[in-house]
């Protein structure tokens, strides 16, 4: 928490040199998904499996990014946006997942991060958003340990080719997903249902991330700022006075959050955890340093954040899973077949999820508490809505202005009560892949038409680039 940072909370001014940025990942957004050497992700071949995405959509062309990289930077910075959150994508730049890295994959991300600071917008790099070489994954994948050492020799390899020229590094996005929605109910890549490979891949996530710090921090100049970009779930209990309930949510806290922050921030894993999935697992794939190298130090934390979780006690395990993440005969929860999902009260946006911005400022009030000293940054918020261009080519979306503007008020509550909050990215720049609902859902402030490319930004994406330029949120 600091107070130095003060905004002026009488109005709606940000602080000065507060980062306005919007988020794209390599596989939502890129195509080109065989050229310049690149190789099939777990995410091609998921996709590509039938039944596996809405409608068969895979990000074989996507928003075309690749193609249309200069200009989409232009695009940004025309709105006024003053920084950029993309991930690299590991089989562009490392097809098998070893080895020395294809020179055009890096040329890539270079020309992209050099067309950012022309038009003097912030790069920040993600090196992992869900997209595995499939040959690390037809060799065990996550679960395995071998895939964090992977990941860590390609991070050095990435920030050997951008270190002169990024600051902001993320070694993650959301591993949560990639553990429990990839292994776990099977509704991302790679597709498994395996509860006890779900707890491995969360735990070589988590080595991923302490290794890859390492290697970056050796690497990288001494200005560079590592992080990781956790997607914390605001978790209430059904009926705050029913112990079962309050012990369902407390459940899920472990296995969506501390089973990440447990070791990121405090260097080991939480008791109750592993008690609650002692069912499942001794954890003995655990090595006795391998919390501790978990917990580098961190120069931010990233939060995502769309929607909170409401849970009860279900005793029998024939439960809704309403939670969110998509339908699938497996549960994501491994060891949590007693807890209910609910849909929570309020308005919900296109995909179903309902709009609390309290749960945005709870989540930064209380890592500005838990993680004293590291600056938050809100890595993705965001909403995917139904929408259509006008007759006359505008596209009107004035319930995502009516979210974003809800959400950025909660983060000036959390600034004004200390919370260190340095700079908000909205997804996403584009309407893009959207992982297994492919693109049925619009989650962009620019429209894509995807029969011919043409961007158009929505009224949402001038609302916000005014934000950005001004900083000051309007009434
Ligand atoms: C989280 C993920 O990081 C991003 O890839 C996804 O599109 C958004 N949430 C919306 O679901």
């Amino acid at each position: 928490m600091s107070s130095d940072r003060s905004s002026d909370r009488s109005s709606g001014s940000f602080p000065s040199g507060f980062l306005w940025g919007s988020a794209t990942a390599a596989y939502q957004v890129e195509g080109a998904a065989a050229e310049g050497g690149r190789t099939p992700s777990i995410w091609d071949r998921f996709s590509h499996t039938p039944g596996r995405t809405e409608n068969g959509d895979t990000g074989d062309v996507a928003c075309d990014h690749y193609h249309r990289r200069a200009d989409d930077v232009a695009m940004m910075a025309d709105l006024g946006l003053n920084a950029y959150r993309f991930s690299v994508s590991w089989p562009r730049v490392q097809p098998t997942g070893r080895g020395p890295a294809v020179q055009r994959g890096l040329d890539f991300y270079r020309a992209l991060v050099d067309d950012l600071l022309e038009h003097g917008i912030t790069p920040a790099v993600t090196l992992y958003h869900w997209d595995l070489p499939q040959e690390l994954e037809d060799a065990g994948g996550w679960p395995e340990r071998d895939t964090a050492y992977r990941f860590a020799e390609y991070a050095d390899l990435v920030a050997g080719a951008l270190d002169d020229r990024v600051d902001l590094w993320t070694t993650l996005n959301e591993p949560w997903c990639s553990a429990f929605l990839g292994y776990g109910s099977g509704v991302h890549a790679p597709g498994r249902t395996e509860p006890l490979a779900a707890l491995r891949a969360a735990h070589h996530l988590n080595l991923a991330h302490g290794l890859g710090a390492q290697a970056l921090r050796s690497r990288l100049p001494a200005r560079a700022r590592i992080g990781i970009s956790l997607n914390p779930s605001v978790v209430r209990p059904l009926d705050p006075s029913s112990a079962a309930d309050v012990d369902a949510a407390r459940r899920i806290d472990a296995l969506a959050n501390r089973v990440f922050t447990g070791p990121l921030l405090h260097g080991a894993y939480p008791d109750d955890l592993l008690a609650d999935t002692a069912g499942i697992t001794d954890w003995s794939f655990v090595g006795c340093d391998d919390a501790k190298l978990a917990q580098q130090r961190l120069d931010w934390l990233g939060i995502n954040y769309y929607t909170p979780a409401l849970v009860s006690h279900a005793p029998g395990g024939d439960v809704p899973r309403s939670d969110g993440h998509g339908a699938s005969d497996h549960s994501p929860w491994p060891g949590a077949d007693s807890v209910a999902f609910h849909q929570p009260p309020g308005e919900r946006t296109a995909m179903g999820w309902s709009i609390d911005p309290s749960g945005l400022y709870e989540l930064l009030v209380q890592y500005g508490r838990e993680a004293p000293g590291v600056p938050l940054y809100i890595t993705e918020n965001g909403a995917a809505y139904d929408d259509k261009p006008e007759a006359d080519g505008t596209v009107q979306d004035p319930e995502r202005i009516a979210y974003l503007h809800a959400h950025l008020e909660a983060v000036r509550r959390a600034l004004a009560v200390g919370a260190d909050v340095r700079g908000y990215f909205l997804w996403s720049l584009l309407d893009n892949f959207e992982w297994s609902y492919g693109y049925s859902k619009r989650f962009g402030a620019v429209y894509v038409d995807f029969a011919t490319q043409k961007r158009t930004p929505k009224a949402s994406a001038r609302w916000y680039g005014e934000l950005a330029r001004t900083g000051v949120l309007p009434p």
